[in-house]
């Protein structure tokens, strides 16, 4: 039998991580899947139960912003390939706390760019550093237009500039290094295991829970929305089939007012749970802006779908349906990531076994 391949994914704790670390785990038996993650408070073992007794998964606990860590780790195991999630993902979070950002986003990349350079030592054959990234590197559209693979860079908020420093690097490395990479920037993303912070599943919690849905200004900015398992077999299908050096963007071509958006979600739940209509629309409260919030994001998607194939395999009404029957059945898991629960259970599935 040929050997297994090593795969290093970081953040496969994390939201999008999970489903990535799950679709390869299952697809790929003739890989060995690492994940990576330091569980900070968007880490969370619970979202990988299904999978965590495999033979072809191991997860490690680890910081990378931890060179010499990450030097050891990567000298240790030899990796084949890289794929790159591990970050701080919330916006709202880098306003308040920007350097957390660029330890874990920027320093953190550099470090596993680092060790990959020092344990490949330009033998590339069969390598790959993929590394995931965000279309808000491109900053904001107005009413017209999408970005493209060729759009400027121009972030807007500390973790879009976080996001965009560490994909220079990336590219940095290959044209420097010769170290094969791929880069993916993608919309934003839905979908089950999302931490309740972010607009979607925060506003599903708060629906059942009956408390105020905070709308940033007027609610008129605009986001292009993809099923999270979508961007995971768009991710797959760049790893194995995209080109070595090359940027892909993935997007559902799914662009949406946060305030229509919200509405339509009350509307949808208010159907689920048995309400009146209308009920749920009523908790809607406009709220302080965002500082700095950007207008509006929309990808092109054209290059991955005319060159790899890649096509989202629901509309958005099915995912959403998809993501709030599983919020319904998975209040449990809603509960502990607000109560920091989640915690435990590392403890008592990694430490203490
Ligand atoms: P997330 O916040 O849910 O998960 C991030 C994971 O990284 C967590 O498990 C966390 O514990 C881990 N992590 C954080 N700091 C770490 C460190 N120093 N060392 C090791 N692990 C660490 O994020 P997400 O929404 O799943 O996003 C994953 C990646 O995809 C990020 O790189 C993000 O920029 C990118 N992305 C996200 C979206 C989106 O809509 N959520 C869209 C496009 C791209
Ligand atoms: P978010 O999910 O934080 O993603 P991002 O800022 O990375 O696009 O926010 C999506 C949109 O929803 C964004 O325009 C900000 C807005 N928003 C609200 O109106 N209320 C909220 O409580 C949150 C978290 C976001």
């Amino acid at each position: 039998m040929a050997e297994q391949k090593k795969i290093l994914i970081t953040g496969g704790a994390g939201f999008i991580g999970s489903h990535v670390v799950r679709r390869f785990v299952n697809h790929y038996p003739g890989y060995h899947i690492y994940n990576l993650d330091k569980l900070t408070y968007a880490g969370n073992l619970e979202n990988l139960k299904d999978i965590e007794d495999k033979p072809n998964y191991t997860f490690i606990k680890a910081d990378i912003t931890d060179a010499d860590g990450m030097n050891k780790l990567f000298t240790d195991l030899g990796f084949d390939g890289v794929i790159h999630l591990a970050a701080e993902s919330h916006v709202d979070r880098s306003i308040s706390n920007p350097l957390e950002f660029v330890m874990t986003n920027v320093l953190g990349t550099v470090n596993l760019l680092n060790a990959a350079r020092m344990i490949w030592n330009g033998q590339f054959a069969g390598k790959l550093f993929y590394h995931v990234s965000t279309d808000e590197v491109y900053g904001q559209l107005g009413e017209e237009g999408k970005f493209t693979e060729t759009t400027p860079y121009s972030p807007n908020s500390p973790y879009s500039a976080s996001k965009a420093s560490s994909d220079h690097f990336v590219r940095a490395y290959y044209h420097t290094y010769g170290i094969p990479v791929k880069i993916s920037n993608c919309s934003n993303n839905y979908g089950s295991h999302h931490f309740p912070e972010k607009l979607i599943p925060l506003m599903i919690n708060n629906i059942m829970n009956k408390k105020p849905l905070p709308v940033y200004g007027k609610g008129e900015n605009v986001r292009d929305w993809l099923f999270v398992e979508d961007h995971a077999t768009a991710i797959d299908t760049i790893y194995h089939n995209g080109h070595t050096g090359e940027t892909y963007n993935i997007g559902g071509n799914n662009e949406w007012k946060n305030i229509e958006l919200v509405k339509f979600l009350c509307r949808l739940m208010d159907r689920k749970l048995g309400r009146e209509e209308g009920e749920s629309e009523k908790l809607i409260t406009f709220v302080t802006d965002r500082a700095g919030h950007d207008f509006r994001y929309a990808i092109d998607s054209g290059k991955l779908m005319t060159e790899l194939g890649w096509k989202p395999s629901v509309t958005f009404e099915q995912g959403l349906e998809k993501t709030v029957d599983w919020y319904l059945a998975n209040q449990d898991w809603l509960e502990h990531v607000t109560s920091g629960a989640y915690q435990k259970y590392y403890q008592s599935m990694y430490v203490n076994r």
